[in-house]
C-alpha cells in the first residue's frame, strides 16, 4: 500500500509517502522557523500563510522524490488535529482536493497518535508499551496497549516541556525555537550550578508542571543582571535542562514500573534531547526496562508519522468523507 502523509499542524509544513507501512520512499519537512524566530514563537496567521505557500511544492516534490505519481497512491493520509485551526485547514483542503480529483481514499489523523506511532518506522516495538510525547505544543503520558487503544496516564497541568524550553530560550536571548540551542548550550555547562525547583506532583499522579521552573529561571536572571548570567549562560542551561529531564523522567519510569509495562517510548521534538535520552536509558537500565527513541527527524514533527498512522486506518478499512473538519483541541 502506498500512502502519502501530509502534515500541517503547526508550523511545519510536511510531506512524505510510505510503502507497505515500513519503507519511507520520500520524506520532506519545510521548517518555518526563520519566519517565526523573530517573534520568539508560532504566530498562527504567519503559519497558514507559509503552509499555503509551501505545501504543493512540498507534496510535488516528495511524490518526484519518492518516483511516484498522485494516481499510483492508495491513500493519503492528513493531520485534522490538535494544532492550529489555520494551519491544519491548509493541509486538509489540500488532501480534500487530491482525493476528490483523484478518487484517491482519505483519512484524517490525530497528530497525537501519530507521534506515538512514530517509532515502528525505524523499530519493531511489542505492545503495551508507555509513550512519553514531549514537544512544543505537549507534554503527555500514554499506555499504548495496540493500534488505537491508548490509556491516558497523564499530561502537563502548564507549559508543555518543547515551551519551558522555547520561553527560557526567549528570556536569554537564544533565539527560536529553543530546545536545541539550550541542548548544545548546556553541555558545556555544570547541571548542580543552580538547583532550580522541580514540581512534585501527589503520590500516583503522573503529570507534569513546568511553568514554576520557568518563572524560577526569570527571577533568576532578574536577580543576576544581564552581565552576570551572560557569563554563566552554559551553567544556567544546564541547570534548567537538569530540572526539566529530572520531571519528564520521573512519571514516565513510575508508570512503567505501576503499570508492569517493560517497554518506554519516547516521542515529539523534546525527544530529541540529548540529556533526556541519556537519563531515560540510565533509569530504564536500573529497572530492567527497554527503551526506544525515534532518530531525531522522527521525533519532531514529519509526513511519515502521519503516513504510518494513516497505513493502518485505511488496513483497518477506515475512510473519512469529505464533512470532515479540522479540530485544534481533539483528543486521544
Ligand atoms: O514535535 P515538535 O517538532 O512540534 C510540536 O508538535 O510541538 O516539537 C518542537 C519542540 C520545540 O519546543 C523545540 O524547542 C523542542 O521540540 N526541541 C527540543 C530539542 N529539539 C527540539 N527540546 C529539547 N532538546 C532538543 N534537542
Ligand atoms: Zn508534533
Amino acid at each position: 500500500m502506498l500512502v502519502l502523509g501530509v502534515e500541517t499542524s503547526c508550523d511545519d509544513t510536511a510531506a512524505a509517502v510510505l510503502l507497505d507501512g515500513r519503507a519511507v520512499l520520500a520524506g520532506i519537512v519545510s521548517s518555518q522557523d526563520g519566519v517565526h524566530g523573530p517573534y520568539g514563537g508560532v504566530v498562527p496567521e504567519l503559519a497558514s500563510r507559509q503552509h499555503v505557500r509551501h505545501i504543493l511544492p512540498i507534496i510535488d516534490g516528495t511524490l518526484k522524490k519518492a518516483g511516484v505519481e498522485l494516481k499510483d497512491l492508495d491513500g493519503i493520509a492528513v493531520t485534522r488535529g490538535p494544532g492550529l485551526v489555520g494551519s491544519l485547514l491548509v493541509g486538509l483542503s489540500v488532501a480534500k482536493g487530491i482525493s476528490f480529483r483523484w478518487g484517491i481514499p482519505y483519512v484524517g489523523i490525530n497528530h497525537l497518535e501519530a507521534h506515538l506511532l512514530a517509532i515502528f518506522l525505524e523499530r519493531e516495538v511489542s505492545f503495551p508499551y508507555v509513550a512519553l510525547l514531549a514537544s512544543g505544543g505537549h507534554t503527555l503520558l500514554y499506555s499504548v496497549r495496540g493500534y488505537g487503544d491508548y490509556l491516558y496516564l497523564g499530561g502537563t497541568r502548564d507549559d508543555a516541556a518543547g515551551e519551558a524550553y522555547d520561553k527560557v530560550a526567549k528570556m536569554m536571548g537564544l533565539g527560536y525555537p529553543g530546545g536545541r540551542v539550550i541542548d548544545q548550550l548546556a553541555r558545556g555547562g555544570d547541571r548542580k550550578a543552580i538547583r532550580f525547583p522541580r514540581a512534585r506532583m501527589k503520590k500516583r499522579s503522573f503529570d507534569f508542571s513546568f511553568s514554576g521552573l520557568k518563572t524560577a529561571v526569570w527571577h533568576h536572571l532578574k536577580a543576576r543582571g544581564e552581565d552576570a548570567w551572560q557569563a554563566r549562560k552554559s551553567d544556567i542551561a544546564a541547570s534548567f535542562q537538569e530540572a526539566v529531564v529530572d520531571m519528564l523522567v520521573r512519571p514516565t519510569l513510575a508508570a512503567a514500573a505501576e503499570l508492569g509495562v517493560g517497554r518506554i517510548v519516547l516521542a515529539g521534538g523534546v525527544a530529541a534531547n540529548s540529556r533526556l535520552r541519556e537519563r531515560m536509558e540510565q533509569g530504564a537500565r536500573e529497572k530492567g526496562m527497554e527503551l526506544f527513541f525515534p532518530s531525531p527527524a522522527l521525533c519532531t514533527d514529519n509526513g511519515a508519522m502521519i503516513a504510518l498512522t494513516g497505513h493502518h486506518r485505511l488496513k483497518r478499512g477506515h475512510r473519512d468523507d469529505f464533512s470532515l473538519n479540522a479540530d485544534a483541541d481533539l483528543t486521544l
